[in-house]
Order: C-alpha cells, then structure tokens, then sequence
C-alpha cells in the first residue's frame, strides 16, 4: 500500500515549509517536494503606500535580509527617479550590505549548518545546536558568536538600527558614517577578516571528513545565476549572468529586462512560484542562485584572500554541483564581504557628507537587483503621478532556488529512504539538503515564527507512525 511522508516544518530554516514524501508498495520513494506553507502577501498591501516609505516598509518582510530588502527597495527608487547617488552613498551602502552578510552568514554556517557536521547527522537531535558546538569546542563557538556581531553593529553603525536600518533613502544615504563608528568599525574588522578566513579552513575540514556523505546529499545539473562585473564576483550592483550546466555563459542581461529573461511557473502544492530562464523553458530552464551559484559564475573576487580561496575552490573543477559545497562557497562569500568592508572602511568617502541628491519628480516605474546572502534579490514598482504605488513585485532568492530545493529533496528521499523505514538521522539528512541552500522562506512568501517538527508516517490515508521535536 502506498504510503505519504511529511516533515513539517522542517527546522533550522527561517519561516514555514514542510516536506512531503511518498512511498510505493515495496516502501520505496516514488516522490519528494518541497512546500512553502506560509503566505504573506507583502506585495498586495505595499500597493497604497508611498514611494519613498518602500525601503522601511519593506526591511519587515524579514528579520534575517533586511538590509538587502531596504538596499533592492532604495534601489528600485532610485531607478523610478532616474537618480545617480554620489560616489560615498554608494560605498555606505555596499558597507551596509557587506555587514549583513558577514552576519547572515556567520549565522547560518556556524548556527544553523555546523552543528550537523561537528556533533555528527545521527547526533542526540537536542543538541545539535550551536550549544553543542559550544559543548564540543566553546571557542569556536565563542568566535563565531563574535563574528555575527562585528556584522551586526556595522549594520547598526551605518544603518542606524541593528535589524531594520532606515538610513538609505531614495537618491543615496541620510548620513554619512561618523568619525567615531568608523575608528571602532577599523578595529573590528581586522577581526573580522582573520575570523571569516577560520570559517572557511573550518567549512573545508568539515567537509572533507563528510566526502563520502556528499554526492548521497543532491548533486544535479541545473544552470547557475547571479551577479558579476567582468567576470568578479559582485554584491551591490552589475549585469546577471547565466550559466550552463557545461559553465558556459548563455546570458548576461541587466536587472532591468528580468521579466523578459525569467518566467515563473506555478504548481498548485506550494505558496512558492518556479522560476525559470525563459529561453529554454519550463523545466529545463531551472536555475540555482546563491553561494555555490556565484563561486561557480565568478572567474575572479576582487579581494586577495577571497580570491585565493576561490582558486582553491575551482580545483573541485567547475561548476561544483554537489549541495555541501554550498556551505564552503558560503565562507568564501563571509571572507570576500569582511575584506571588502575593510577596503569600503579605509576610504575617506565613507565619511563623506556628499552621500545625497535630490529628486526632481516622483513617479515611473523602477527594478532594484541586489545579490542577497541567499541570492539574487528584484524589487520592482510602478507608482501613480503622486508617487503612490500601484503595482510591486518581488523575486527573492529562495523563489529562484526553489524548483532545485524540491529537487534535492527528491534526490535525498530516494537515497536514503529503502522499504519505508525512517529514522531521525534519515529525516535530518533531508533537511540537511534543504538547509544547504539556506532558505529564507519568510523573504520568499513575501511570517516568522518558531519551527517544532513534526514527521507524520501515513498508510492509506491513516497516520500510522509520528516523528515529534519541540
Ligand atoms: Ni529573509
């Protein structure tokens, strides 16, 4: 008798989703998906508000992106207005962004990933945590608590608020930094370099001790996007590039001509749309974003330790298309963003009180496109002439990696789920796959909350066994 599997919510991701896997009659997997369970509707009540409120507004979508909603948005209006923002705005920005992705992904590696691999997949599931690690090996622990913070105040420092900043309006920033933030920002950051470069020999050692884990975790061809100017790996601002599974670039577009290269297909077991490369259409136009995505589309980081480690990264061969490598692309990423702080705190514009212009109209249409920590981010409006807005669309980055999600689960379910036996380590290898891509499901339904588990075992339509963590 056929049998249906559900892990719901999954944990250790941000927002509401759950897995679904159904087995034949021998107990084997037939098939696997990834839902988004939550619905937020953002988009439909942002219509209404004015322009010039988007990037506050829209800093509450998430509590872990805020900074790239509040960057895509300002962008976005700046592209309605026809504005170009001074040089230091620019660089206050990019300081902003840089700060929260050491924190986001200081988070989510030494948090939310490295307990499964330091305390092991199989471990006592109440203490694969970081209070393991810290149980385990309290220094690591210890710094990597420190490195979410040094992230987290230069958020603070530049965008006036630890978690939603406000300072980046329409035509460039509110404020400059102050003399006094940037003097303790220099000192921080030091810190923050040589703690990021630990990550990365931490993500390696981990993964090397998983090797044989690895391909049984999602290995699969897909194309990859993201952003890059001249082939180097790019955050705040450039063209996007398309990849093939063979690495080869099939398109470079502007953030701009997005609805005309990316089609969104839609299935009726999710609140999450597929999006898709149009050319080549639905399925075979799937693409990932994020960490691995953009290790594979970069030729070169503009950063000197991060582009050594992107070296060491391209002897695996290119593109790297095994999910766990998310995870070492993703500390390469933490180095790249605390090197290029320090080169943004270095500058004398950061200090610059020429970091705004003025609008001379405030109605059009606009697209803001930002490389998030989990991926390539739109913002896109159109206003009435008062400036109100009529009509906003957002394309996050766990919407692009959703059909690839759903994949890997697929993928995962069937490797290691034989006559319809499942235990927690089983059930955490699943999750593991989903986690490596690190989705933000709040940011992609455009509702936060706290994720117990729940594994229901059901046998014509009875549940018939029940997997609970709190
Ligand atoms: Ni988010």
């Amino acid at each position: 008798m056929s049998r249906k599997i559900e892990i719901d919510p999954l944990t250790k991701v941000e927002g509401h989703g759950k897995v679904t896997i159904h087995l034949d009659d021998s107990g084997n997997v037939s098939d696997a998906h990834f839902h988004v369970t939550q619905f937020r509707g953002f988009e439909k009540f942002c219509e209404g508000r004015m322009l010039w409120d988007m990037p506050v507004v829209t800093t509450r979508i998430c509590g872990i992106c805020p900074v790239s909603h509040h960057l895509a948005a300002v962008k976005a209006c700046d592209d309605l207005l026809g504005l170009e923002i001074p040089g230091p705005a620019k660089k206050l920005r990019e300081l902003m962004h840089m700060g929260q992705f050491i924190n986001s992904h200081a988070l989510h590696f030494f948090f939310l990933a490295a307990p499964d691999f330091i305390l092991g997949p199989d471990s006592d599931p109440g203490k694969r945590s970081l209070i393991g690690v810290y149980e385990r090996d309290p220094e690591l622990a210890k710094k990597a608590i420190r490195l979410r913070k040094i992230g987290q105040t230069i958020v603070d420092m530049v965008g006036a608020r630890p978690i939603h900043p406000v300072t980046a309006i329409p035509g460039g920033m509110s404020r400059p930094l102050s003399h006094e933030d940037r003097f303790h920002l220099i000192q921080d950051i030091r810190e923050a370099v040589a703690l990021s470069g630990l990550a990365v020999d931490t993500a390696w050692g981990i993964l090397e001790r998983y090797r044989e884990d690895m391909p049984s975790l999602g290995c699969f061809d897909t194309q990859q996007m993201g952003m890059t100017k001249d082939g180097v790996l790019e955050f705040y601002d450039g063209p996007l590039t398309i990849k093939g599974p063979d690495n080869s670039k099939i398109a470079e577009f502007d953030g701009r001509d997005y609805l005309t290269e990316i089609g969104e297909h839609v299935e009726d077991n999710s609140w999450l749309k597929f999006p898709f490369y149009k050319k080549q259409g639905w399925p075979e136009g799937i693409y990932r974003v994020g960490p691995l995505a953009r290790m594979n589309i970069s030729e070169r980081i503009g950063t000197p330790l991060a582009n050594e480690r992107l070296r060491e990264f391209k002897v695996l061969g290119v593109p790297v298309n095994e999910n766990l490598y998310y995870h070492v692309a993703r500390t390469i990423e933490l180095l790249y963003a605390a090197e290029r702080a320090q080169e943004l705190l270095r500058d004398d514009d950061i200090v610059s009180k020429d970091c705004r212009v003025r609008a001379d109209r405030m109605s059009g249409e606009g697209v803001g496109v930002i490389e998030a920590p989990r991926g390539t981010l739109f913002h896109h409006y159109q206003t009435d002439d008062d400036g109100r807005i009529t009509k906003a669309n957002f394309v996050v980055a766990t919407e692009h990696n959703n059909r690839a999600i759903d994949l890997s689960v697929k993928e995962v379910s069937k490797g290691h789920i034989k006559n319809g036996k499942l235990t927690e380590g089983i059930l955490n290898r699943i999750e593991m796959a989903v986690r490596c891509y690190d989705p933000c499901l709040s940011c992609s339904t455009h509702a936060i909350g706290r994720m117990p588990l729940e594994v229901g075992l059901y046998a014509g339509g009875r549940r018939i066994d029940l997997l609970r963590r709190d």
